[in-house]
């Protein structure tokens, strides 16, 4: 078999910090100047500030200019936030929202050959060749997952298996007859299918798999670690939200797996102090934000995603990287006036190895206090250890729980399977307090 040479870089990948910065300031004066001509929200927005985009000198400069939030695409509704003429717009996506409208999207045919360029870059980053064969398992449709890989695995030039979530027997089947090198799909998905090999009598790490791409909800390191020794693969992370443009924002490279890298070339990032605004320096931790570089249909300025990161300095590309997302604010649980994130009862769960990463976190204040229940599977192996053992290790879960995070949890290990199987993003919280 012919060894796969990887494509090469694109020249920003490995250009200098100052040539990136130049690229981001006359691509940011014209984003900004795009947006205030043809959003009647942003001349709007920037007036009330007493801001122009001629008064952008300086990347810093960004500071002074409004924020966008979720719910000025919302008050926008359907298409009162898109740039150009609705002819001009060759798709459409939006987001899943449990509730009310869902937020809208729209891309320009140039604005999908960007994302297509970037989910190719952010493919190769992950490992990714000419040539590969690509099983897509994120959803398809208004979900950007599904048809953002598609495009990118077709750009790099691979064979693109367009499977969607959901059907996961039908999943196991595809890839061991079609032999795919790289699955692209959730991490709590990726579990519900190595448990399908599984259950079809089948090794998930004796798969041809050699490469996972996993986003679009937040994942632990100790889930890496869990994901590549189950399924036999190298995990990476890829990071994007569909206000922004979708999947490939950011992703990780597969030599350092050190956090995504953000495509700087189209979007800025900056990290801000959720609750005063403020701009924190690289290295801080706090709500991420982005402005669009590039995008058409649909500038953004300084959108803010409500993801709780850091930025990092370059390492394997010339572009900064994020930490692991901790988690978003919506889903910080407050119990007791203490913030946990379900990614950090994640990273205890996995260090049992007794558990299974299956897990949810209820919220109920039956007497005007918050109260905390984890519910975590069993390994198949542990459930017949017997209620003694089984007793001892939800001790140790709610001793770690609460000396690490400082909460009381009341930990209920329960039988492998019982906790709902997600076809993409898994729901971590359950939170009853509001109807109790
Ligand atoms: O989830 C886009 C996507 C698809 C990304 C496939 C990666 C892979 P939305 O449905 O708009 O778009 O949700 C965006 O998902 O603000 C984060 O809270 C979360 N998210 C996405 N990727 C990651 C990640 C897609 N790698 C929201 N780690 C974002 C943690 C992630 N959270």
């Amino acid at each position: 078999m012919p060894t796969k040479s990887p494509t090469p870089l694109h020249s920003v990948e490995t250009a200098s910090r100052d040539e990136i910065a130049a690229l981001q300031l006359t691509r940011m004066q014209r984003s900004l100047r795009h947006a205030y001509d043809n959003v009647p929200h942003y001349r709007k927005s920037f007036d009330a500030k007493g801001v122009h985009p001629d008064d952008l000198k300086q990347l810093s400069d960004l500071a002074k200019f409004p924020f966008t939030v979720k719910s000025d695409l919302r008050d926008n509704y359907p298409f009162g936030m898109f740039a150009v003429p609705r002819q001009q717009v060759s798709r459409i996506h939006a987001s899943s929202g449990t509730t009310g409208k869902p937020t809208v999207v729209g891309y320009t045919k140039q604005d999908i050959d960007n994302w297509a360029d970037l989910m190719a870059r952010s493919i190769r980053a992950g490992g990714g060749c000419a040539g590969d064969i690509v099983h897509v398992a994120y959803g398809y449709g208004l979900f950007t997952g599904g048809l953002g890989a598609h495009y990118g695995v077709e750009r790099l030039g691979c064979t693109v298996i367009p499977m969607s979530g959901g059907q996961s027997e039908k999943q196991v089947q595809l890839i061991t007859d079609f032999k795919p090198d790289i699955i692209m799909v959730t991490p709590s998905y990726c579990l519900a299918l190595a448990e399908e090999f599984e259950r079809q009598g089948l090794d998930p790490a004796a798969s041809s798999l050699a490469i996972g791409i996993f986003g679009a909800e937040p994942w632990t390191n100790a889930m890496r670690v869990d994901i590549e020794r189950r399924m036999g693969i190298d995990a990476v992370d890829i990071y994007g939200l569909s206000e922004v443009m979708g999947p490939g924002v950011a992703s990780e490279c597969i030599e350092s797996k050190d956090g995504p890298v953000i495509w700087e070339d189209h979007f800025y990032p900056e990290i801000i102090d959720p609750v005063s605004g403020e701009v924190l320096p690289d290295g801080s931790e706090g709500e991420l934000v982005f402005t669009s570089l590039s995008k058409e249909a649909m500038p953004v300025i300084r959108y803010r995603t409500r993801d709780l990161t850091k930025l990092l300095p370059p390492t394997s590309r010339s572009m900064r990287r994020m930490a692991k997302i901790t988690g978003r604010s919506d889903d910080m649980m407050i119990i007791r006036g203490v913030n946990v994130f379900p990614t950090q009862i994640e990273e205890l769960i996995l260090r049992q190895p007794d558990l299974a990463p299956h897990y949810v976190c209820v919220i109920t204040r039956p007497e005007h206090l918050d109260e905390l229940a984890v519910r975590v599977e069993m390994s198949l192996r542990f459930v017949r250890a017997g209620a003694d053992a089984h007793a001892a290790v939800a001790r140790q879960l709610t001793a770690d729980i609460k000396n690490l995070i400082g909460v009381s949890a009341n930990v209920e290990l329960s039988l492998p399977g019982s906790v709902e199987r997600s076809l993409g993003k898994a729901k971590r919280v359950i939170d009853k307090r509001a109807t109790a």
